[in-house]
């Protein structure tokens, strides 16, 4: 396969393609012992991320035992937070001891130097480059402004955004000064990550789905559609942008100016192809939670999403949400080989 002739990229672009290519969001995880051995190894899930020979051989285990189309470089969205000042540590879940909270707790927040902080990425990604010698493009990513403000301010993982709906709505102007604060972060880190090596670039914004279609549009739209804006190589390097819970803002989300919107699994595939498939190609959206199902039953369902799409290009097969650490890794496997064989055009 040529450089330049990607399924990934040529399906992102909307280009014909022989077949849909197919990645799964968190495809180097805790599902693969071969991971869970490195992890050891490397002593910690921070230890891992920024110990690039290692991060590099956990983000090429899927590509040679599951046989996926792409590489998402291992690391985490809040890993370049650390350079900004965040005291991040993982329990596994994420945990931030000195949140966001006020005025004068956004105006402490350090201006961000990827080469600096965040050094290990972009060595991880030219290893990366180097060692899969052009068998499949390298996915690059970083959290969308909304997604790490949510950490930021919570302090960690949660399922109540109290804080910061409170931050947001009863101190707009605050809130509006840590989203740019952390969209010049987001652009400067995906282009530190282009120029290092990354062919494809998502932005995970995962607890956008939260706002209404109002909020989402006064809080979060603007923010997006200037980082798309600002990065460098459009014509070359993909833009993808993932939310979780977004079928209420899907016509939004296609004027952000992505070239790809990742689905979760709740919406129906071929009626958003209806809605806004012609302005950009999509990602997904098969319910993680079938890869605990039979066999049988993954292949089904994987086709039924397949039919559903169509034959046309400009779709990217993929979980609606990363995959789970119990995930039995032959599952998978049949997932991503009846994508490989029942989609050849
Ligand atoms: O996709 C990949 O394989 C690349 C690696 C990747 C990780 N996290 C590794 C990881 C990516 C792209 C992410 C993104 C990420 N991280 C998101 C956005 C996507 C999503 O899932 O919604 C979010 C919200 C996070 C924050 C985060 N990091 C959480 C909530 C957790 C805990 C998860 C858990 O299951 O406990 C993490 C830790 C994390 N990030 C792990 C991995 C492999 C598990 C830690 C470990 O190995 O010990």
């Amino acid at each position: 396969m040529s450089e330049n002739n990607y399924l990934l990229i040529d399906a992102a672009f909307k280009r014909p393609v022989t077949r849909t290519p197919v990645w799964v969001m968190r495809q180097a995880g805790r599902y693969l012992s071969e991971y869970r051995e490195v992890r050891e190894k490397a002593g910690s899930f921070l230890k891992l991320c920024m110990n690039p020979e290692l991060a590099a051989e956990v983000s090429i285990q899927p590509l040679d035992i599951i046989g996926v189309d792409a590489v998402i470089m291992f690391s985490d969205i809040l890993t370049p937070l650390i350079g900004i000042g965040t005291e991040l540590d993982f329990v596994p879940g994420p945990v931030i001891s000195n949140p966001v909270r006020t005025g004068s707790d956004i105006n402490n927040l350090k201006p961000f130097n990827p080469e600096e902080s965040t050094a290990y990425v972009g060595a991880i990604l030219k290893l990366i480059r180097k060692q899969i010698e052009g068998r499949a493009p390298v996915i690059g990513f970083a959290g969308a402004p909304f997604t790490l403000a949510c950490y930021l301010v919570e302090g960690g993982n949660t399922k109540l955004f109290s804080k910061t709906i409170q931050l947001f709505f009863d101190q707009p102007e605050l809130a509006h000064q840590l989203m740019d604060k952390l969209s010049v972060l987001t652009i400067d880190y995906l282009n530190y990550q282009i120029e290092n090596g990354a062919q494809m670039v998502q932005l995970f914004d995962t607890w956008a789905g939260i706002l209404s279609p109002e909020d989402f549009k006064q809080y979060i739209l603007p923010y997006i559609t200037r980082i798309f804006d600002s990065l460098d190589k459009k014509n070359e390097v993909p833009r993808v942008y993932y939310v979780n819970g977004s079928s209420h803002l899907l016509p939004q989300m296609a004027t952000c100016g992505a070239d790809v919107i990742g689905l979760d699994w709740r919406t129906d595939i071929g009626r958003v192809k209806q809605q806004i498939g012609d302005k950009v190609a999509l990602q997904g959206n098969i319910d993680p939670n079938i890869l605990f199902c039979s066999k049988e039953i993954i292949q089904q369902r994987t086709k039924q999403i397949l039919d559903k799409f169509g034959s046309d290009s400009g779709h990217i097969f993929n979980l609606g949400h990363g995959i789970d650490k119990s995930v039995n890794p032959e599952h998978l496997k049949a997932m991503v080989e009846t994508v490989k064989t029942y989609s050849v055009r």
